[in-house]
């Protein structure tokens, strides 16, 4: 229902406040040049530039890590916050990619269906404090500029020109890791390809909430990496838990072994039921080993989620040039972690074929990796 929400939201003009409107620069190639001496297509885009330096070097540090790891969760947390359905039966219905995270800093943060976000709120705060731009573009910027130093990022677009939230959403929008596949789906305006691409931030991510006495446990064994052992690991069979058994939103995890300082990898019940049910099982499957496949479906609906309860979408103006280049690219294939293959397998998608993959060496099961910069 929000994607959907988009055109229907457009009319209700007396509920936003209006995009400032930027003078249109003479042509669309055109590019002027930025108080700062940047080179930009248009004079929003100028405050963007020293944004993106000063988190570069002050929040994201570097590193894939935690700060990196948030803001992109935050693009999904602040973005969903927005029900069509609501709309229709005259209830306020949030504003959808709108900030309001940051806004109301005390509100959304202290939800329990948005457990884990108040660092990345408290992070990004300064940064809205001292630089001349709205929550609303500062959250979408943060993951754009926080996810390239994920290696096997892709670059993500950037476009500027939404409003600052008004009111925070109502609650009860954020899908739920115990949630039906139904559900979730409807969430997303039932796209479904959409919904599997924009779980490749799974690949850069952990949960600290989801079993309460370990923190930083990651979804895959490679989450300092965007790639796409995501998509392959969650389709393996479940042998155990990492900590506690009966963790609502959790299921088993085929590596459930690990140390104190780094417990094995955790599988979410959503990432589960989406990897197996027919109508996400092929796209799930698609993105296994396709590094480019991955990054590119992920770039159009990270995008598109940036647009959800705008009521101007098509006013955005695109800065996508201040966004950086990500560190680096991912060459290596997919492997099956040490002591799997595709005997471990729990298929779910027949119309197209299993990747070919080999497994990595060893005995014993693979550790996954820490979390960087912490
Ligand atoms: C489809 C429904 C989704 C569900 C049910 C879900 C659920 C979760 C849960 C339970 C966590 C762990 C939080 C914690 O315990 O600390 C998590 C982490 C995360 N999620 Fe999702 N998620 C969904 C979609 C998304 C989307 C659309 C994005 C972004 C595009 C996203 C990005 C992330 C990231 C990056 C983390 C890791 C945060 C960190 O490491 O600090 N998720 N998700
Ligand atoms: C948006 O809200 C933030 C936080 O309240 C504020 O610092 C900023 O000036 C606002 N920007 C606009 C354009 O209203
Ligand atoms: C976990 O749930 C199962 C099935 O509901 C139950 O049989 C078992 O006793 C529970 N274990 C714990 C430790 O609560």
């Amino acid at each position: 229902m929000a994607f959907k929400a988009l055109a229907i939201f457009a009319s209700l003009v007396s509920l936003v406040v209006a995009v400032p409107q930027a003078t249109p620069d003479s042509a669309t190639t055109a590019s002027i040049k930025c108080p700062d001496g940047n080179i930009a297509p248009h004079s929003a885009c100028c405050p963007f530039f020293a944004l993106r330096d000063d988190m570069l070097e002050h929040l994201f540090q570097g590193v894939c890590g935690e700060d990196a790891h948030q803001a992109v969760r935050l693009i999904f947390h602040d973005s969903i916050g927005f029900s069509q359905e609501m709309h229709a039966k005259g209830i306020f219905s949030g504003g959808g990619a709108d900030g309001s995270v940051l806004v109301f800093p005390d509100v959304e943060a202290n939800r329990a269906e948005n457990a884990g976000i108040s660092d990345g709120v408290q992070g990004q705060l300064p940064f809205l404090a001292n630089h001349p731009v709205t929550a609303a573009d500062l959250v979408q910027f943060a993951a754009a500029v926080g996810i390239t130093n994920c290696p096997g990022s892709p670059r993500l677009k950037f476009f500027t020109g939404r409003p600052n939230a008004t009111a925070p959403p109502p609650e009860g929008l954020v899908p739920n890791p115990a949630d039906s596949v139904t559900k979730i789906l409807a969430r997303f305006d039932d796209a479904p390809a959409e919904v599997v691409a924009l779980l490749a931030s799974h690949s850069i991510a952990n949960a600290d909430h989801v079993d309460p006495d370990i923190q930083a446990v990651p979804f895959d064994s490679t989450q300092n990496t965007f790639d796409t052992q995501l998509f392959l690991e969650v389709l393996l069979k479940g042998i155990g838990f990492p900590g506690s058994a009966n963790n609502s939103g959790e299921v088993s995890s085929p590596l459930p072994i690990g140390t104190t300082a780094q417990p094995g990898e955790l599988r979410l019940q959503s990432d589960f039921a989406l990897a197996r049910d027919p109508r996400t099982a092929c796209v799930w499957q698609s993105f296994i080993n396709n590094q480019e496949l991955m990054q590119n479906a992920f770039v159009e609906a990270v995008d598109k989620m940036s647009r959800i309860g705008l009521a101007h979408p098509e006013n955005l103006i695109d800065c996508s040039v201040v966004v950086p280049q990500p560190v680096a690219k991912v060459t290596k294939p997919a492997t099956y972690p040490a002591t799997k293959s595709f005997k471990d397998i729990q298929r779910a998608c027949f119309a197209a074929p299993f990747p070919s993959l080999a497994s990595d060496p060893g005995a014993t099961e693979t550790l996954v990796a820490g979390q960087v910069g912490t």
